[in-house]
């Protein structure tokens, strides 16, 4: 059988994520109709042999419980649950603290899942080159630009067997275009025993070099004692386990010409609302909405929303629950999150209205398309780097007629005048 671990992180990670994640953390937040982690599940789902799911963070229990409630109601033959970490673990560390309860069961192979990433996670081929290669590990790979590669881990491997030949996280200078889109798949037998090398390495390792010369050894070594402790429990994947792994373990790339995003800032949500959206159309999913001569493809529409007939919306624009568009509005390349309401004629384009925001009649809230496969939304207008994407934080108001263009606008603001290219705090 096999297990796949999503891994959620905590509050204290996702800070790229405000003023987004201030108010719902950042794996259950909706794009294209569904939390981020929900379009994880549902690639996992597509699994023959999964037997379990298990979510790995440190948020608080309480943060998936309904999350968790709603996804046994659609995948009811996926058990799902949620683990924390006591603190940040790293990437591997949560893997390795909680390895009893992965490997109960017996799971041959375990798939591990960044949940903050935007694809169509091509599980089951991933699963076939390991038949094919007899793999220990496999990586999910994805061609980007030569400037993009070093805010990724890079990936060299051989072009024929498509082997792992090198791999270093986040590299100083380029390496190689070939990144990790944070999907794995590790047989049990090998991953665990290489977390456990790498804890040992840790282990042994700093004292050597963190020992001071000078007289006063012991009063420096006490200090620094229970600090070092706590960073030798992080570990992670990224730098401490997957270069040894190219080095010692059958490790392969299985390389994706589909989409993929990370979801960092809050402005790589809209994005990763179109791309996945897309997906829905090219499925022929039922949820979209149907296309007409004010509905551009693809457009998602909650059931509980008022969308007024002579509105025109999309491509590429979700409209969440309860939320209210007057008439004569234009929506494109945005997400509408729930109870807000956008008054008629105003005009919102490349943009998130958070929830219970008001947009008023004529308002125009705007931000700026960035190239495709650009990896980064954020743009130089005038020399200065701005957000590529117009945010408006919960409760927000935009005054009639006002014009908001690339701002990231802090919760509970009241906006009477134009403004650009600012952050509202
Ligand atoms: N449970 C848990 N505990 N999860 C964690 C922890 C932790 O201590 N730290 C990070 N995560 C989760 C994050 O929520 C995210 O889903 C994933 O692990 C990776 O997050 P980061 O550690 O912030 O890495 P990154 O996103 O900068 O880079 C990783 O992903 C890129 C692709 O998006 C690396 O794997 C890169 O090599 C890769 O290119
Ligand atoms: P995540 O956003 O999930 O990674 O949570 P986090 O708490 O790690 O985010 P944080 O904003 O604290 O950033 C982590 C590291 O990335 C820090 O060293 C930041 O300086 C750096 N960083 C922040 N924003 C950006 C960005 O937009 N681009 C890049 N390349 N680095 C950034």
């Amino acid at each position: 059988g096999t297990k796949a671990i999503i891994l959620v992180g905590g509050p204290s990670r996702g800070t790229r994520f405000r003023p987004l994640s201030l108010d719902v953390p950042k794996p259950l937040f909706d794009v294209a109709g569904h939390p981020i982690v929900w379009h994880c599940l549902t690639a996992i789902a597509k699994v023959p042999s999964i037997q379990e799911v298990i979510m790995i963070g440190y948020y608080d229990e309480s943060v998936f419980r309904d999350f968790i409630k709603d996804a046994a109601h659609e995948f009811p033959n996926l058990p799902i649950k949620y683990l924390r970490e006591y603190q940040a673990l790293g990437t591997a560390g949560g893997l390795y603290h909680f390895r009893d309860v992965i490997l109960k069961g017996r799971p041959e192979r375990i798939f591990v899942l960044n949940s903050d990433v935007c694809c169509s996670f091509p599980l089951n081929e991933m699963a076939q080159l390991f038949d094919d290669r007899d793999a220990e590990a496999v990586i999910l790979g994805t061609r980007v630009s030569e400037d993009a590669a070093t805010n990724f881990g890079c990936i060299v491997s051989d072009q024929h067997s498509r082997r792992v030949l090198h791999y270093v996280e986040k590299p100083e200078s380029h390496i190689s275009n070939l990144i990790n889109c944070g999907v794995y798949l590790f047989s049990t037998e090998a991953i665990f025993p290489s977390i456990r090398t790498a804890i040992k390495r840790r282990t042994e390792r700093p004292r050597l070099v963190s020992y001071p010369s000078s007289e006063n050894l012991e009063s420096s070594f006490m200090a620094d004692d229970d600090d070092e402790e706590k960073k030798n429990e992080v570990i992670r994947l990224e730098q401490d386990i997957l270069g040894d792994m190219a080095d010692s373990k059958q490790f392969y790339v299985y390389e994706t010409k589909d989409f993929w995003r990370q979801i960092k800032t809050a402005g790589s949500a809209v994005p990763a609302n179109a791309l996945y959206l897309q997906k829905a159309a090219q499925t022929g999913s039922q949820e979209l909405a149907k296309p007409s001569a004010n509905i551009i493809s693809p457009v998602f529409i909650h059931p509980s929303a008022q969308v007024d007939p002579t509105a025109k919306l999309g491509p590429n624009v979700s409209i969440g629950p309860r939320a209210v568009i007057g008439p004569g509005v234009r929506v494109k390349e945005s997400i509408v999150l729930e109870d807000a309401e956008i008054k008629h004629d105003a005009c919102v384009l490349y943009s998130i209205v958070g929830w219970n925001s008001r947009v008023g009649a004529w308002a125009r809230v705007e931000g700026t398309p960035t190239p495709v496969n650009s990896h980064t939304t954020s743009i130089v207008k005038n020399g200065v780097k701005v957000q590529s994407i117009t945010i408006l934080g919960k409760e927000t108001g935009v005054g009639d007629e006002v014009r908001v263009q690339n701002c990231v606008c802090l919760p509970f603001k009241e906006l009477k005048r134009d403004v650009a290219n600012e952050v509202i705090m």
